[in-house]
């Protein structure tokens, strides 16, 4: 019999449909073999799921939320960009410093140069950076590899992150990221080998359980894309892709033919594409971290989305040259301050959609009674407080399968007692 637990005294933000942030106030939530048992206001706890409690933790009146998730993410790279960002604060376009062999490409080098103890130590600090603000999903994509070997060697490192950390971790591979310079002047060669070789081999050693592409001017055309997202939902994976970043491709409208899971970036997406989007099923996931960091000023356009109900997700785009960033929550803030979303959409958008963007609506993604018992206990005293502030992280205790993630230290350490006076704090 597996150990129950009841949290009491909470203010529960269920991120389900109907009402806003599907608010439960002086609720409780009883856990059971790491899923939710029962949730709801305190007053209705039947009787006997209280008695049968192994222990009851006061949540002393705090907000709780689904536990985040970062639904696309570049994490797994050696090295870094900073070179480029000072270039580009010089002029530099990110399209010039790509077309000159930097880029993506200088990222490649760096990782298929880099061992697999190295690029998971260089990949822990990112990730680690995003557990403590309450993320218990993450999607890591591969793509600075591009080679079989480079690309199996993230695609691992990603699955090490899992065995080693409290989080879920969803693995993509993104072999139509770059070119190889292996491949130069042959793209319809690398998308032979990206599907002949490199997929087969993927789907049968189980290392991503889904395919995106990087459809743009400096990426692979539509027809390329198509091609990999045949050979993709041929061996039964699921798609998404990196649509409409830099310029309208028409890479949404392809992605929802393929019941794509998402269309990321979407800064040029237009209205036929986003009717497109509507009634597909695929998520519009917002990545306001790499409109900010390349200066864009083309915002997506959030009312054709709102307007088709085309479910929005936001996210870090956490990856070296666009968007080198290590708080979802941040995103959050700058989903409303850039991109208008309200707080409720943001948050919405790194939960409930976040989940559907990677498929794992049925599991997680809103508190619900029979999801996994993963959620966020949070020093706020209202929810809209996660997207108002920035460079602040209020988060308390994380649940993970019903479990506290007791290892942050702020969380583990005892309160602090004032300093004597005239004595500095150790
Ligand atoms: O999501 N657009 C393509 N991929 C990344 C950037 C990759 C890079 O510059 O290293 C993105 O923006
Ligand atoms: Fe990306």
């Amino acid at each position: 019999m597996s150990r129950r637990t009841l949290w009491t005294n909470v203010q529960l933000a269920t991120m389900t449909e109907g009402s806003p942030y599907g608010a439960v106030r002086d609720g409780a939530l009883a856990l059971s073999e790491g899923k939710i048992a029962w949730l709801g206001r305190f007053k209705d706890l039947p009787s006997e799921i209280h008695s049968s409690a192994d222990e009851v933790i006061d949540g002393q009146g705090r907000w709780v939320t689904p536990g985040l998730i970062d639904c696309h993410t570049h994490l797994v790279y050696a090295g870094h960009r900073a070179g480029e960002f000072e270039m580009r604060l010089q002029g530099a376009s990110y399209e010039e410093i790509a077309r000159r062999g930097g880029g993506i490409r200088s990222t490649v080098g760096a990782t298929r140069a880099a061992d697999e103890a190295a690029l998971l130590q260089q990949s822990e600090r990112r990730l680690t950076s995003l557990l403590n603000e309450g993320v218990t999903t993450v999607e890591i994509k591969s793509g600075y590899g591009l080679d079989l070997e480079t690309e199996m060697k993230i695609l691992r490192v990603a699955g090490r992150l899992a065995g080693k950390f409290p989080v879920t971790v969803c693995p993509t591979y993104l072999g139509a990221h770059a070119l190889p310079p292996e491949f130069e002047g042959r793209s319809d060669a690398y998308i032979d080998f990206v599907c002949r070789e490199v997929l087969p081999r993927l789907a049968a050693e189980k290392l991503a359980t889904a395919v995106d592409a990087f459809c743009e001017r400096i990426g692979f055309t539509p027809e390329q894309t198509e091609r990999v997202f045949k050979a993709a939902t041929g061996l039964g994976l699921r798609v998404k892709i990196h649509a409409e970043q830099l310029s309208d491709q028409g890479g949404a409208a392809l992605a929802a033919r393929y019941k794509a899971l998402s269309a990321d970036h979407l800064e040029h997406l237009s209205e036929a594409g986003a009717r497109a989007l509507a009634g597909s099923g695929t998520v519009a996931v917002l990545l306001p971290g790499a409109f900010y960091f390349l200066r864009e000023t083309r915002v997506p356009p959030v009312d054709l989305l709102r307007r088709y109900s085309v479910p929005m997700a936001v996210s870090t785009d956490s990856n070296p040259g666009t968007s080198p960033a290590g708080s979802l929550l941040l995103m959050l803030n700058m989903a409303c301050t850039l991109f208008r979303l309200t707080p409720e959409e943001a948050l919405a958008g790194v939960t409930r959609n976040a989940a559907k963007a990677l498929g794992l609506e049925k599991r997680i993604g809103t508190l619900e009674r029979g999801k996994d018992a993963d959620f966020v206990v949070w020093d706020i005293s209202e929810p809209a407080e996660l997207a108002y502030a920035f460079g602040i992280n209020p988060r308390r205790f994380v649940v993970r399968h019903g479990n506290i993630v007791n290892w942050f230290p702020s969380v583990a350490a005892p309160p602090c007692s004032p300093p004597p006076p005239g004595e500095c704090p150790p």
